[in-house]
């Protein structure tokens, strides 16, 4: 169909004005601006990211890939607004505060922490079977739901907390993961995730039967476990065993389409 002239000529125009908006430079790009952000990461970001941004329970954002995002305009979404469906926490920082974060964020790629991890990945597979964690985790869509999905997990967490999370699974347990416990008035028991709970009931992903909403007139008893249904496997595991697992998790990374540069 032809595309009348107007139309076009509107579209070139707007299509120009997105690209000036996008390549506006960060003012805040200044050794001062990079000095007040990194201040700030320090403080509300390193928990997660790790004080040198080499990662922890968030991952690595110092490899100059951003899989949400690579401009800065991306970098300023993400960041303020956090990422919708993810851990990523929205913030509470000026346009100021949050230009100088983002050009801290940056200057993290000019000196990548690429950590080479010794254990062998194939053989990480077979363990991920034969040691039972395919029974709890989905890996791009093969295994077990009781646990998170694993599919992607390389690009959400550095590979010091996935040894850990394999290692000392209680240590870090998200709320979506403790199970509640409630025995009814007529004896019986049930335990599962706790999904949800008001003033009359909890809505529970029984582990034996699925999902469950259970009056709370109902019951006689009801608890939550804050441990992690993870078995432990610190004496379970030799230490290549460990490293090959490792080596695994961590390279179950984001297909690279995710990436908004090349989406577009
Ligand atoms: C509670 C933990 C937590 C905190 C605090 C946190 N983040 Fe994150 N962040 C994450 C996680 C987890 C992800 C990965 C989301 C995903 O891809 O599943 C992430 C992702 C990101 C990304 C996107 C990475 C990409 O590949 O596109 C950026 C950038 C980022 N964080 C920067 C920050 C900055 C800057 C701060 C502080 C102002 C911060 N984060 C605070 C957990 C956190
Ligand atoms: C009985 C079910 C079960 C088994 C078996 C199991 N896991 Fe888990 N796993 C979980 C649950 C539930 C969580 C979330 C709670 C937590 O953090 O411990 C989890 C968390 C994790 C995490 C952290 C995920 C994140 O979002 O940071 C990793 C990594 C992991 N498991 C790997 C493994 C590996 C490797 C094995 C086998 C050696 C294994 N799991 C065996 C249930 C299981």
């Amino acid at each position: 169909m032809e595309v009348p002239l107007r139309i076009r000529t509107l579209l070139v125009m707007l299509a120009g004005a997105s690209l000036a908006v996008a390549q506006t430079a960060n003012s805040q790009a200044t050794p001062a601006g990079r000095a007040a952000g990194e201040k700030i990461f320090r403080s509300h970001c390193a928990s997660c990211h790790g004080v040198a941004g080499a990662g922890g329970t968030g991952p690595n954002l110092t490899t100059g890939v951003f899989y949400h995002g690579n401009t800065d305009a991306d970098l300023y979404k993400n960041i303020s607004q956090g990422i919708e469906g993810t851990a990523m926490p929205d913030q509470f920082f000026n346009g100021v505060q949050i230009w100088q974060i983002v050009a801290y964020v940056r200057s993290l790629s000019a000196t990548p922490v690429r950590t080479k991890l010794p254990g062998n990945a194939a053989h990480g597979a077979e363990l991920f079977r034969a040691k039972g964690c395919s029974g709890c985790h989905l890996v791009k869509g093969e295994g077990g739901v009781r646990g998170p999905d694993l599919s992607i997990i390389g690009s959400q967490r550095s590979a010091a907390h996935l040894r850990e999370s394999i290692t000392d699974p209680g240590k870090n347990v998200s709320n979506a993961y403790w199970v509640a416990k409630v025995i009814t008035k007529d004896g019986k028991s049930h335990s599962g995730f706790l999904l949800n709970q008001d003033t009359y009931a909890i809505q529970m992903l029984d582990f034996a039967e699925g999902l469950r909403t259970v009056n709370r007139s109902d019951f006689n008893d009801f608890g939550i476990d804050r441990s992690s249904i993870m078995p432990a496997y610190q004496d379970k595991l030799g230490a290549s065993e460990l490293d090959d697992l490792v080596a695994f998790l961590a390279s179950l990374e984001r297909s690279r389409f995710a990436q908004s540069g090349e989406k577009k």
